[in-house]
């Protein structure tokens, strides 16, 4: 299991304060909306300028009309990033379209599909998709590996279902982690590292509990410890 620190801080700066302080521990760093609308393709090399070795994890979770989002990978493949996701409800012939896009280039970063957010609560998602998280997740988990995608964004507690009905290869990516039981905030569907751990999950997401720590190097340093 690997550790993927989210960059939500207000500021570049902070961002870049928290990087330094944790650039010497093998994490994934996760670029997510408002970090890259204020900062863009900079903020990208100001990353690789602390460490090169800084796996980056795209969050924009794609999500348009087939060709649209095709055309958006092919922008992300030049940003060199590692790994981008799209939503899963875009459907299948767009996230196939993305794939046969990315296809071309003789390497390409990992993408995941964003299956149910973790800040639904069980009602909230019924109003939106009128299923349950458990079997809406899977089916979205189903579709994405049919498109070819490597993997998929869900909760912890999606992710040994969505193991058993792909493959241990196909990866799953939960956020909503709160390593040691800290407060949920707005996410719905929390769990700890042993809970993730046990559920065979690929990518941990920390974000609040990182860098709204007065010690982010020793939760990482923690984090990496228990995973
Ligand atoms: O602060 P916290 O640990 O809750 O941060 C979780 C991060 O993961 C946020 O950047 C959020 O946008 C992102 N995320 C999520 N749920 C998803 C996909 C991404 O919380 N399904």
């Amino acid at each position: 299991m690997e550790l993927c620190v989210a960059l939500d801080l207000p500021t570049k700066e902070e961002n870049l304060n928290l990087i330094k302080k944790i650039q010497n521990y093998n994490v994934w760093l996760k670029v997510g909306l408002r970090t890259y609308i204020r900062d863009g393709e900079d903020f990208l090399l100001a990353i690789k300028k602390i460490n090169p070795d800084f796996k980056i994890f795209l969050d924009l979770k794609l999500y348009d009309i087939p060709n649209t989002m095709a055309d958006a990978a092919e922008s992300i493949m030049g940003l060199g990033v590692d790994m981008f996701n799209v939503h899963a409800s875009a459907g299948k012939r767009a996230m196939k379209e993305v794939m046969r896009r990315l296809d071309t280039f003789d390497k390409r970063p990992i993408v995941l599909a964003v299956t149910a957010l973790t800040s639904f609560s069980e009602e909230e998602f019924q109003d939106v998709y009128e299923k349950d998280i458990a079997l809406k997740a899977d089916k979205f988990a189903k579709d994405a590996m049919e498109s070819g995608l490597d993997g998929v964004v869900c909760s912890a507690y999606e992710s040994a279902s969505i193991k058993n009905i792909s493959s241990q290869k196909f990866m799953t990516l939960t956020p909503g982690i709160r390593p040691f039981g800290e407060d949920a905030g707005d996410q719905k569907r929390v769990a700890d590292i042993a809970f993730a751990k046990n559920a065979y999950v690929d990518f941990i997401v920390v974000g609040r509990p990182i860098y709204k720590s007065e010690n982010p190097e020793e939760v990482v340093k923690k984090i990496l410890e228990r995973i």
